[in-house]
């Protein structure tokens, strides 16, 4: 695994030298090439130790031999990562500029590149970075959200570079898909992924349930078991076709969805609740169907086992992922969320949109993890996102060690 990391001149290029070694560690031989503002940033002499070769800042370095020029090392990398991408580097390469080392080896290169954006809030959010970064994507450029938090700046929002456990996997799966190879960053983990909404009987034929479709827990379900994990599927009632691979139990009820996960819990290492959960059912099911009277009709509703808050009471060193279902104040509510019910990762779904969610193929989510980091991913398909919500729990397993080794890197 080759890898030319690029460096350019932003606060955050403090972060670099940690996702050089991570890359190392994992198996990948690295060189480095930086800007010359990256160069008021951070010491060259710190990345030249650390990959142990010359980096290259200069588009006429005399001293080099004809390996480094950018077209040698175009050919030599097999992936492009640039930590941290200043927004004039992402105008640069979406306009073709070729006026250093690094965005004329952008344009000679013929390996994906992985581009991960760190700046103030306003520069993030000026239209013309949002153009910049839609036409890159839209190339097959790949781009990470930055997280939104306190920035260098003293503001709060979204600017903030991605830790390094989560940049390495991107970079690595990006790389192995890019090899044709599957990419089996999850080989060896065992995942219970719960989907769909859960039915509370009221009598023989009538019942409560909820809109759930059940496609992000099932998206979830597929790209965990690509990825190489060992997937148990807990799915409430949905007309989707289980993925292939994956053990399926369907359940009808709370309770029985409640049952069904503690069966799998002790073995999981991760468990990611996508459903959508009753939160009360009738007090009692009428063995009969119930008949109409001439006036209104009560039901008396009592509240179900809130599943996640149990598995977070015994969740141990396993990885708990939780979905919220907000329609107002998103991130408030979803801190709030992940601290009751004790959870690593919550992923924040804005449930009064009528274009997302909910019977929809294309979602828009915010994930919020302890660190308090929160990144939003914009409208996208919910198997994209499931691979994003993926790479975070991947790089947390990574980061503690839950699985010795990742096969494959
Ligand atoms: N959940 C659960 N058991 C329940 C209700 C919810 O395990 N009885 C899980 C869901 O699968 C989801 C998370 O808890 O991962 C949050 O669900 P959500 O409906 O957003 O939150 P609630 O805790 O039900 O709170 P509220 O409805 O008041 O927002």
């Amino acid at each position: 695994m080759r890898v030319i990391l690029g460096v350019t001149g932003c606060i955050a290029a403090y972060k670099s030298p940690a996702v050089l070694r991570e890359l190392q560690q994992k198996g990948a031989e690295v060189r480095v090439v930086m800007t010359n503002h990256a160069r008021e940033f951070i010491g060259a002499a710190t990345l030249e130790g650390l990959s142990g070769h010359p980096v290259v800042d200069q588009m006429f370095q005399p001293e080099l031999n004809a390996d480094i020029r950018h077209i040698s090392l175009a050919r030599w990398g097999e992936l492009l990562l640039v930590a941290p991408a200043t927004a004039n580097a992402l105008a640069k390469f979406a306009c073709g500029i070729a006026d250093d080392f690094l965005s004329t080896l952008f344009l000679s290169i013929r390996c994906p590149a992985l581009l991960v954006p760190a700046m103030n809030l306003e520069m993030w959010r000026h239209p013309a970075t949002r153009e910049n970064v839609r036409i890159l994507r839209e190339r097959g450029v790949d781009v990470i959200e930055p997280d939104l938090g306190y920035l260098a700046c003293g503001a709060e929002g979204e600017g903030r570079m991605p830790e390094s456990s989560e940049i390495t996997v991107r970079a690595l799966t990006l790389l192995a898909s890019a090899q044709g190879s599957r990419g089996e960053d999850l080989a060896g983990v065992r995942m219970v992924v719960t989907a769909g909404p859960t039915i509370e009987d009221i009598d023989p034929v009538r019942y409560l349930g909820n809109r759930s479709s059940g496609t992000m827990g099932f998206s979830l379900a597929r790209a965990a078991r690509r990825r190489g994990a060992e997937v148990t599927l807990i799915s409430g009632s949905s007309a989707l076709e289980p993925p292939d691979g994956v053990r399926f139990a369907p359940v009808r009820s709370t309770q029985e969805m409640y049952r069904t996960v503690m069966n799998y819990f002790e073995d999981a290492h991760v468990v990611i609740m996508a459903a959508a959960v009753a939160d009360y059912r009738p007090a009692e099911v009428s063995a009969q169907k119930v008949k109409k009277g001439s006036g209104s009709l009560s039901l008396e509703l009592v509240p179900t086992v809130d599943i996640l808050s149990e598995l977070g009471r015994e969740k141990g060193e396993r990885i708990l992922v939780g979905f919220a279902a907000e329609t107002e104040s998103p991130v408030e509510n979803g801190r709030k969320k992940l601290r009751q019910k004790n959870l690593d990762l919550i992923v924040v779904n804005d449930v009064s949109r009528r274009d997302i969610g909910f019977g929809h193929d294309m979602n828009e989510v915010m994930l919020i993890d302890r660190g308090d980091s929160v990144r939003t991913f914009e409208r996208d398909t919910k198997d994209r996102i499931a691979d994003r919500i993926l790479d975070r729990v991947s790089a947390m397993l990574a980061d503690r060690r839950l699985i010795p080794e990742i096969p494959g890197y």
